[in-house]
């Protein structure tokens, strides 16, 4: 079934596991990821961003993940970085079952009160909300301002909002690391200790296996991944190309991209139920 996201949270928050969460871009990369959650039996979170709904319709996504579902472990399809409460509303009744809405950039009470409205709105329709607070680098950041999550905060923001996830800012960054990551998993544990809401981590492409499993022991119970996906989408669709210069029907180069896809996607979630 296509249940809610925070079922699925609170079942990794029980297990002590986390939900992998998968952003994809196109049928493609759909395809690759359910045929991932088919093969292991594993709950996924398949996600959009904004900038993916911009491209590809908003209304598309969600009709290609119910399309081509079919039966095995429950998923949940979700609005990665819903940046105001439209594209929220437009998620939630186009049949999304959990939106994030990202005020990570807004003074402390602003986002409060911009997430509860969400919270409430998404909630009388069954629909989960992950909220932010802190910041998670590359796109977010700008010179000097990066801000890790503050404990005593996070659980001012979990009560006063309702919401059923928390983003945190913990070191992370979305996009391609440049240098080591240096992740304070020492504030996962210290937020876990303070809040039951359960924590999401962003930026997972890139983080090394030991880094990701001291996450989820120290409380973390969904974790993004969007570049390594794309990038072995874009790296096979490169090989394929190169090997059939004489081909021209998308169906028979592209189904290298969607293998490609579904052996990251089972990397990602061995790592995440381990
Ligand atoms: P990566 O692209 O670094 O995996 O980050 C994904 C993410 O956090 C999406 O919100």
């Amino acid at each position: 079934m296509i249940v809610t996201t925070s079922l699925l949270l609170k079942k990794a928050k029980a297990g002590a596991y986390a939900v992998p969460a998968l952003n994809v871009d196109n049928l493609e990369s759909v395809m690759g990821v359910l045929l991932a959650a088919k093969s292991t039996g594993k709950s996924v979170i398949i996600q959009t961003i904004p900038r993916t709904l911009a491209y590809g319709g908003e209304g598309s996504y969600i009709a290609m993940v119910r399309a081509l579902y079919d039966g095995g472990a429950d998923i949940a399809m979700h609005l990665d970085h819903g940046g105001d409460e439209g594209i929220c509303a437009r998620c939630i009744e186009s049949g999304y079952t959990s939106v994030m809405i990202d005020g990570s950039a807004l003074p402390f009470e602003e986002n409060v009160a911009l997430t509860k409205r969400v919270a409430d709105f998404a909630h009388s329709r069954n629909v989960s909300v992950e909220g932010e607070l802190g910041t998670i680098g590359g796109k977010e950041e700008t010179a000097g301002s990066v801000s890790y999550t503050d404990p005593k905060q996070a659980e001012e923001f979990a009560d006063l909002t309702g919401a059923d996830s928390l983003a945190v800012g913990v070191g992370t960054a979305h996009g391609v690391y440049k240098g080591t990551p240096r992740i304070a998993v020492d504030r996962i544990y210290e937020i876990a200790s303070r809040t039951d809401v359960p924590l999401v981590l962003h930026g997972a492409s890139g983080l090394s296996r030991e880094v990701v499993r001291s996450c989820i022991a120290a409380g973390i119970c969904k974790i993004n991944f969007a570049t390594q996906l794309r990038q072995a989408f874009t790296s096979a669709l490169r090989r394929s190309l190169a090997a059939h210069p004489e081909a021209f029907d998308p169906k028979l180069y592209l189904p290298d991209a969607v293998e490609a896809v579904k052996n990251a996607a089972e990397e990602i979630i061995d790592l995440c139920y381990s």
